[in-house]
């Protein structure tokens, strides 16, 4: 079982990965808007993958004796002046929500959840992939600066992502 102190810090991470997801959601509209199919694809991908993140907690808050409470969440940035601009933001963001982690792991070591702490390694291992993509990504684009025919390669290797299965095994 786990705190109402946790409880509601755990509701926070949800509300905080679904707010990764809306912003990497609003990035793809961006550059589906700039014809860059590719990067829209990886950020599609990204958004899939922060919805789950968001969803693990979830059955965690369930499964652990908690309530969900969905809070609103916030209004992302609708547009960047880059993609660079774009990555900087990402791995921006990905550095607060890694904090957050972390600050959630402090709170559960304060408890002594044990349970609570080892379902956020989880999450600690994933920051740091996470991070490490987004800062990939960010340095190649450095490399090739506003060239377009280097961001056009780009755009087409990051167009190779994968988006998660949709429920049920179906592809989308
Ligand atoms: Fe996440
Ligand atoms: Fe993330």
């Amino acid at each position: 079982m786990i705190s109402k102190k946790m409880e509601k810090a755990l509701n926070k991470q949800i509300n905080l990965e679904l707010y990764s997801a809306y912003i990497y959601a609003a990035m793809a509209a961006d550059f589906d808007a700039k014809n860059l199919p590719g990067f829209a694809q990886w950020m599609k991908a990204q958004t899939q993958e922060e919805v789950a993140h968001a969803m693990k907690f979830y059955g965690y808050v369930n499964e652990a004796g908690g309530r969900v409470v969905l809070d609103a969440i916030e209004k992302p940035p609708a547009s960047y002046a880059s993609p660079l601009k774009a990555f900087e933001a990402s791995l921006k963001h990905e550095r607060v929500v890694t904090k957050s982690i972390y600050h959630l792991v402090d709170l559960a070591k304060e408890e002594s959840d044990h349970a609570t702490s080892v379902f956020l390694q989880w999450y600690v291992a994933e920051q740091v992939e996470e991070e490490a993509h987004a800062d990939a990504i960010l340095q190649r684009l450095k490399m090739v600066g506003e060239a377009g025919h280097g961001i056009l390669m780009i755009d087409r290797e990051l167009g190779q992502r994968q988006s998660a299965p949709a429920p049920g095994g179906e592809e989308d």
